[in-house]
């Protein structure tokens, strides 16, 4: 009995000595976030670009929240901590003792500081490394203008730590400025209100006013040029594609302006886009007042611009209210997934709309064949898996249709007015999605009895794949494309009666995307000569062609996807068709050869995923 007691005690006390680990808490940060959090983040860098390190001092303003308590943890990765220092309440500055650990393959290093005071302000000196998870380093022969070196960071998930030594959770929130010093060949910019005309000299100043999470801290510097688009709106980017992108995303003011109207004010300010080299892994991230966005949505026609409706969603739904851990990042990304598509439908129609609601809950339904339970539940338990392995359509597609059964049962004025108040009262907050439920019952639920219950709605968060009930988006555009698709396949149609001059971008995925595995390389050589569809320069119906070609044994497309994947990181077009080529013994070989080439241009995030893939 006794021994249960000091036991039960000891557990006790360990809970307290990391209370990160805690119930509820953040299992991907070092932070004691319980006893001190970061209120402001003030970062002086040099940004070296032969080096290829940040260097400098980071000062972390201190919010104490236990008596007691002094020392502070911190997250890192691969950084070197020269010296600490912390301010005493005279003002005076003194130097602290401090260690770091082992490294985790997953979290990094645990740098503890130790103080012996409470101070309100550590001064960190530090730099990072080259190979620094969160950043990528572009020598100028990598980027389009061959002139300029170019810079960007990645933080989310758990990156920010591997460039600022910094409390890593999306649970805690940090107004932040900045002084990076650097060449004058390049404009920074930062995921902070930046100034069109600030003058090109290497030395830059920011200041972020409003209080986010370390994973929304965002860098990039290059030879960047801006084109405004609007006078809230505009683009970064180097001079080859600036007029593209200015044109190609010309709607986004007409979108700020329709998300306004559903949800409430846009609260950040200037929204701008900055447009990174076709290494960078993601399609976009919605870093504040920046979102940062791959070239390969840049297609000429505003086919791919529903990626720009959601990093701006983010404004809303991440940015404004945040997932506290990372298990609730369906908060984020389901939330996002449906504002965008009710931007979409509001900009550019309903029929948009529902062939983009058709394409993704396509795709979810294909991923799920091979997810596991778990990894279907919105409510994930990632089990201490590194976040970005555990990714997935299911907190995007999975969380959207989940709002959209909402939607449907309640009616959408409820369901609008339920989504405004909730982004009103959580504003600038971090929240759970325990926190999400106890506010959907008491403000949706029974505030309206007899519609959905609170069993209905745990089972979409906590219970795996996809409820009976599921909305079901038809398309009458698919429809009719399948009909036309089947027809010609049966050999009861030419090829020429298909009516594709009037096909949409998503008309043509979905064809491609329904294609049988059965069809016949003549079949696949027919619709290539009569359509290009090997040359074509929407990244995305490439993307598709080609898995279709991979799993059909169409071989004519190998040079082309050899290009492709030597010239696009983005990893949601490059990892599929990589998995597809390691299926077969000389699909390995082929991908193997190619990713020689393809892996010194690519992210560090995007060169562990293949490397995975193509191990032996
Ligand atoms: N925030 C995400 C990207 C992300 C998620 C990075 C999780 C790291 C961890 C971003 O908003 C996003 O979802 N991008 C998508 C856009 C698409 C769904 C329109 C992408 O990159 O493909
Ligand atoms: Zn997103």
């Amino acid at each position: 009995m006794l021994n249960r007691l000091l036991l039960i005690y000891a557990l006790l006390l360990a809970g307290m000595a990391s209370p990160s680990a805690a119930a509820g808490g953040d299992s991907y940060t070092y932070a004691n976030y319980q006893q001190v959090t970061v209120s402001h983040l003030h970062l002086d860098l040099a940004m070296d670009f032969q080096q290829k390190t940040l260097s400098g001092f980071a000062d972390l303003q201190l919010n104490w929240l236990v008596q007691d308590a002094t020392e502070v943890y911190l997250d890192t990765r691969d950084l070197t901590i020269e010296r600490v220092y912390g301010k005493q309440q005279d003002g005076s500055w003194q130097t602290v003792p401090f260690k770091l650990a082992a490294r985790d393959a997953v979290l990094g290093s645990k740098l503890t500081i130790s103080p012996a005071f409470q101070p309100q302000m550590l001064r960190i000196h530090y730099s990072s490394a080259p190979e620094a998870s969160g950043l990528q380093w572009l020598n100028p022969e990598q980027t389009a203008g061959k002139t300029t070196p170019f810079m960007f960071s990645q933080n989310q998930a758990i990156h920010g730590r591997s460039w600022i030594p910094v409390q890593d959770t999306p649970a805690v929130r940090m107004s932040y400025s900045a002084r990076i010093q650097t060449t004058d060949q390049v404009l920074v910019v930062m995921s902070a209100p930046n100034d069109p005309a600030t003058a090109r000299d290497g030395d830059y100043q920011f200041y972020m006013p409003q209080p986010i999470p370390a994973y929304l801290i965002a860098i990039a510097a290059g030879d960047l040029q801006f084109k405004a688009m609007s006078e809230q709106t505009g683009v970064y980017a180097e001079p080859y594609i600036l007029e593209a992108s200015a044109n190609e995303f010309a709607s986004t003011q007409a979108m700020i302006d329709a998300t306004e109207q559903l949800y409430g004010e846009y609260r950040w300010g200037r929204y701008d886009l900055l447009i990174l080299p076709p290494s960078f892994p993601f399609g976009g991230m919605e870093n504040p007042v920046l979102s940062f966005i791959t070239p390969t949505v840049v297609a000429g026609d505003g086919s791919l611009v529903n990626l720009i409706a959601h990093e701006l969603a983010h404004s809303w739904s991440g940015n404004l209210v945040t997932n506290a851990t990372w298990r609730d990042l369906w908060l984020n990304e389901g939330f996002t997934s449906y504002v965008e598509n009710r931007i979409m439908e509001q900009v550019f129609g309903s029929d948009r709309a529902v062939m983009e609601q058709a394409l993704s809950v396509q795709a979810l339904k294909d991923e799920l064949q091979v997810l596991s339970a778990n990894d279907s539940i919105l409510h994930i338990d990632l089990q201490g898996r590194d976040p970005d392995d555990a990714f997935s359509g299911v907190p995007y597609t999975k969380g959207q249709l989940f709002l959209m059964d909402l939607e449907q049962q309640f009616g959408r004025d409820k369901f609008d007015r339920f989504l405004r108040q909730y982004f009103a009262d959580y504003a600038f907050k971090s929240i759970d999605t325990a926190t999400f439920v106890n506010y959907l019952d008491k403000n949706l639920l029974q505030q309206y009895p007899g519609v959905v219950s609170l069993e209905q709605a745990k089972a979409w968060i906590y219970q795996p794949g996809l409820p009976a009930g599921t909305p079901e988006p038809q398309s009458d555009a698919f429809t009719q494309v399948q009909q036309h698709a089947s027809n010609w396949l049966a050999g009861n149609s030419e090829l020429s009666s298909l009516p594709t001059a009037s096909w949409t971008v998503h008309e043509w995925l979905y064809f491609i995307n329904n294609l049988p595995l059965s069809i016949s390389p003549e079949q696949m050589a027919a619709l290539d000569n009569s359509f290009g569809l090997t040359t074509s320069t929407n990244s995305e119906i490439a993307h598709a062609w080609y898995l279709l070609a991979l799993k059909t044994g169409y071989q004519q497309v190998l040079p082309q996807l050899e290009q492709y994947l030597i010239g696009i990181g983005r990893r949601k077009l490059i990892i599929p068709l990589y998995k597809q080529l390691a299926s077969t013994p000389e699909g390995l070989a082929f991908a193997r050869a190619v990713y020689q080439q393809a892996r010194p241009g690519y992210h560090p995030l995007a060169q562990g995923s293949v490397d995975e893939l193509l191990r032996n």
